[in-house]
């Protein structure tokens, strides 16, 4: 079954957020929501959340799922917030608690913060099935961004987060914690062994100049165009152009606040006594 995928591109984060279901009236799942933030005045707002808000609404879809590709290092999920407007159950990959062990002694947290994924309302296992109304889905583990990544298909169509880019644009970092370059050749060549018609739909597109944002391709053309990982491109080629790559790369503007927030689901940590509650900064520990 092929579904209706409805895409919103936030040009702030480069980040693509898209609503499946399969027509107007059913159940529907929201993969990678940006809650938007404003770093400068530390204060979070809710337009891009809103869009999703209002689509869901005009075409009285039931969300049934709100997915997480990975823990975003560039963006802040409105997972959260969305939840409590619509319903529908977070879900993200099951070794999301290896990095929530990671960013748990990074900044320090609470002692109530807990490691074992009970922030969300379900973790996923690779290869686990799911549905969202009569469209059947599953989730497949595509570790190396992130050890944590998902990619998620749902009927004949996957959602591959961060695994992929555009073909002209290639493919994801692979030097946050926890991530691994041969493990996203290997993640990557699994999404690329669906059969070739298959749709692939990104969550970030970062266009090179003169070209609109795009966030739709199929695996045939990734095999025959993306210039990381095209077919004939082997794992140490791979491997080695990663390294090279991720080296010149800055961290991302949001990482700091988008980390303490998205291994939370999306819920901001808990308030202190006069009732705001703060993000940290690590100094010199990262
Ligand atoms: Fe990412």
């Amino acid at each position: 079954m092929t579904p209706i995928v409805t895409s919103f591109f936030d040009p702030d984060t480069w980040t693509v957020s898209h609503v499946v279901c399969e027509k107007a009236g059913t159940a529907c799942a929201i993969i990678d929501s940006v809650l938007d933030y404003d770093p400068k005045s530390g204060r979070t707002r809710t337009a891009s959340a809103n869009k999703l808000v209002a689509f869901v609404h005009a075409q009285n879809l039931q969300v049934a799922w709100i997915l997480e590709t990975h823990a975003h290092a560039d963006h802040l999920s409105a997972a959260h917030y969305l939840r409590g407007k619509l319903g529908g159950k977070i879900a993200i990959g099951a070794a999301i608690t290896q990095v929530q062990d990671v960013f748990k002694r990074v900044f320090n947290l609470e002692p109530g913060f807990r490691a074992d994924g009970r922030q969300f309302d379900h973790l996923l296992q690779d290869g686990e099935t799911f549905a969202v109304g009569a469209l059947q889905a599953q989730a497949l583990s595509v570790p190396g961004h992130t050890p944590a990544c998902m990619a998620y298909r749902i009927g004949d169509t996957v959602f591959v987060g961060d695994t992929l880019f555009m073909p002209d644009v290639g493919t994801a970092r692979c030097d946050f914690p926890g991530g691994h370059a041969p493990a996203l050749y290997r993640s990557v060549r699994r999404l690329l062994s669906l059969p070739p018609e298959t749709r692939l739909f990104m969550c970030h597109d970062y266009p090179p100049e003169g070209r609109s944002p795009i966030w739709e391709t199929t695996v045939a053309e990734q095999r025959a165009k993306n210039i990381h990982v095209h077919d004939g491109v082997s794992e140490v080629e791979f491997v080695k152009m990663r390294a090279a790559r991720d080296a010149t790369l800055d961290m991302p503007t949001l990482i700091l606040p988008s980390v303490q927030v998205n291994i939370r689901a999306g819920e901001m940590p808990p308030a202190e006594d006069n009732g705001v509650s703060y993000l940290k900064i690590p100094l010199n520990a990262l």
